[in-house]
């Protein structure tokens, strides 16, 4: 894993679509997995921003996102699709045929999963997935417990993500409980994954992603097993980290590498 702790909310978002600009400057074809919720949108912003000013083109990307709940149709506004198309789609040169989100209203959500793999697969595989963390150590809706070599599939969600989430629904509003989420195995098979946490409130599931041992209870803690994944999170989210200054050292010496790099 490599750990870069940065000042605030507004650097990390500004460091992680940094990743996603490179990544689409050396290859224009390729497959971005993506991310819902609060942390991802400053992010989005900035990659909406770099294809305004022409330096990046999503014209030959095709995007699969993580999850969606199940029982939302893509037009309701609390889906993650229609989050998708305010958020990011409908601002950028990107051919929203080639977008992909679990489809909410499957008539039969079972073979609609296996369906989402196999699509992703004919795709080539995930170049780069965008993640975040839910407080409970979750990535993507693979609550704790989820088995680290899961696949898409449906998944209940726990009642402190129901909770978390309550906040994009009004009152009244009927909020699923259900959801179809890539599996802890399809995230870990993307080439490269990017994970963002901002807030203290994400401090004890940083811990327990980085610190704490491989295990279910974390599902975040099955990307120590992936090869490139950076996680990328600013001072208060890594608030609780016991070897804080250890990896602001690695990464120093890292921009060292890449400056003396960059020269040759
Ligand atoms: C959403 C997703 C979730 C969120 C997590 C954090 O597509 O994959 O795992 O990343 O719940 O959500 P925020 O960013 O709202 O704190």
């Amino acid at each position: 894993m490599q750990i870069v702790i940065l000042n605030d909310a507004a650097t990390v978002a500004a460091y992680g679509a940094n990743i996603f600009a490179t990544q689409l400057q050396n290859k224009p074809t390729s497959v971005l997995g993506l991310a819902t919720g609060s942390t991802p949108v400053a992010l989005y912003q900035q990659l909406i921003a770099k294809n305004t000013a022409g330096e990046i083109s999503f014209s030959h990307v095709t995007t699969f996102n993580l999850d969606e709940y199940l029982g939302l149709a893509g037009d309701h506004p609390q889906s993650y699709r229609y989050f998708m198309n305010e958020q990011l789609f409908s601002h950028i040169d990107i051919n929203k045929e080639n977008t992909f989100v679990p489809p909410g209203d499957a008539v039969n959500p079972i073979t609609a999963c296996k369906e989402y793999e196999d699509r992703i697969t004919a795709a080539g595989g995930v170049d780069i997935q965008l993640l975040g963390i839910g407080r409970n150590g979750h990535i993507g809706f693979n609550e704790p417990s989820s088995g680290l070599c899961s696949r898409t599939r449906v998944k209940t969600l726990t009642k402190a993500t129901v909770d978390d989430n309550a906040r994009f629904f009004a009152g009244d509003e009927y909020q699923p409980h259900l959801s179809i989420t890539m599996g802890i195995g399809t995230i870990l098979e993307a080439k490269k994954v990017v994970l963002l946490a901002t807030g203290e409130n994400k401090a004890d599931a940083v811990y327990a992603m980085v610190e704490g041992p491989l295990m279910a209870k974390c599902p975040a803690s099955a990307l120590q097993l992936h090869k490139d994944a950076v996680i990328v999170i600013d001072k208060a989210a890594a608030s609780k980290l016991e070897d804080l200054e250890f990896y602001q050292h690695i990464e120093a010496e890292n921009q060292k590498l890449q400056a003396q790099l960059a020269t040759l």
